[in-house]
């Protein structure tokens, strides 16, 4: 047996390759550097999608601007139980509504669920009317504009659009799997996509990024790091936004979050040292699991720079998951489909540790 499935390979996949060793991450042939930051969502979704669905189109602008549109109509249903919720709890709940199916049609719906029902349950929280999409603009421009209230500039649509590519699809953690186990069930695609926002919403998954942001905010300063650090280990805390499953050096999407960050410092998106006081932290981290941690080595995962990414995009912490989802329900798409192709029921063994039955003498 294999805790936690290390190292099994349980599916055969055309759609990503996580290199752990050598810290690198390939998405349908392509590395994540030639794509983030260069490519829209939009197309990063065609790319994964290609040859797992007939007639796609060239273009994916114009199906996911209508497919933002035709589920918007299920905000309507946001009744005052859900906003009581946390967000992912209610864009989960809303996306449940969505019919099931492995069609194109249901699949547009579903990229297009997560952004729409995220945007329109942190305005209902806040006592705000959610804004209708907006079909003609790119996906990020548009989940932007639909959660902040206002237009993104340019810049800001282009840091959406890197995140929301880096992280759309990395081999089989552990919400593609349970997609994959959904989807080798023949449930549909809409069953799929709602294992996959389940399983991202955990801490140790994609429900990492809040939490950073709250580390952050705990530290305050430079000086604070250490003595914070070393306290929240000594409590058996783990450092959100660092470890990783496959990762034995660091995730290269780590870096690609770091330079689009980066990139919206030159506007005045990132408060005035927020990310040299981040960078502290981290090499403090690194330090301290080095020393803690000596028989395991842990660097910085996605989460970290997606924590500073999504703050400086103006996005409130308790939507990090849901905007994660954004981007990766492209890959639970993609993966479902691949594994409705080719894949048998998937129905592994468990080995039985429990009493036996009394046998009378
Ligand atoms: N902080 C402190 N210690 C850690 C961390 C961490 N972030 N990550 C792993 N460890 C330690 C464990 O305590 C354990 O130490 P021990 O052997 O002394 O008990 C050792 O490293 C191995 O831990 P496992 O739980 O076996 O590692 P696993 O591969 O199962 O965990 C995981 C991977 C869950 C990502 C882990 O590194 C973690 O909890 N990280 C923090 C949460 C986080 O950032 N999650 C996002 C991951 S990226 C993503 O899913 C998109």
């Amino acid at each position: 047996m294999s805790d936690g499935l290390e190292d099994v390979v349980a599916a055969e996949t055309v759609l990503s390759e996580v290199d752990g060793q050598a810290g690198r991450l390939i998405i349908r042939g392509r590395s994540l550097d030639e794509l983030a930051g260069r490519t829209r969502f939009e197309e990063v979704a065609r790319l994964l999608f290609d040859g797992f669905f007939d007639d796609l189109p060239a273009d994916f602008g114009p199906a996911l601007g209508a497919a933002r549109l035709a589920v918007f109509a299920e905000v309507a249903a946001l009744d005052t139980g859900l906003l009581d919720r946390t967000p992912i709890e209610a864009m989960r709940a809303l996306t449940a509504r969505l019919a099931d199916g492995d069609d194109l049609e249901v699949a547009f719906r579903l990229l297009a669920a997560p952004a729409v029902f995220t945007a329109a349950v942190v305005r209902a929280q806040a006592g705000e009317a959610p804004v209708r999409p907006d079909p003609a603009l790119s996906h990020a421009a548009d989940i932007l504009r639909m959660t902040r209230g206002r237009p993104a500039t340019r810049a800001e649509a282009e840091a959406l659009d890197a995140y929301l590519v880096t992280v759309s699809d990395h081999g089989l953690n552990a919400s593609t799997f349970a997609a994959r186990v959904i989807a080798s069930t023949r449930a549909g695609l809409t069953s799929a996509v709602l294992g996959g926002i389940s399983a991202l919403k955990g801490p140790l998954h994609g429900g990492a990024p809040g939490p950073v942001i709250d580390m952050l905010d705990a530290i305050g300063e430079p000086a604070n790091a250490r003595a914070w650090l070393e306290a929240a280990l000594a409590r058996g805390d783990r450092l959100m936004g660092f470890g990783h499953r496959v990762y034995r050096v660091r995730d290269p999407r780590a870096d690609a979050l770091k330079r689009a960050v980066g990139r919206l410092s030159d506007g005045s998106n990132v408060r005035p040292g927020r990310l040299a006081f981040a960078e502290a932290v981290e090499s403090a981290a690194l330090a301290i699991l080095r020393e803690k941690k000596p028989n395991r080595p842990l660097d910085t995962n996605v989460e970290f720079y997606t924590a500073l990414l999504l703050e400086a995009l103006g996005l409130p912490p308790s939507t990090f998951t849901c905007v994660f989802a954004m981007g990766r329900v492209a890959g639970w798409i993609a993966h479902a489909r691949e594994q409705l192709a080719g894949g048998r029921l998937i129905r592994p063994q468990s080995r039985y540790v429990g009493p036996l039955p009394q046998v009378a003498a």
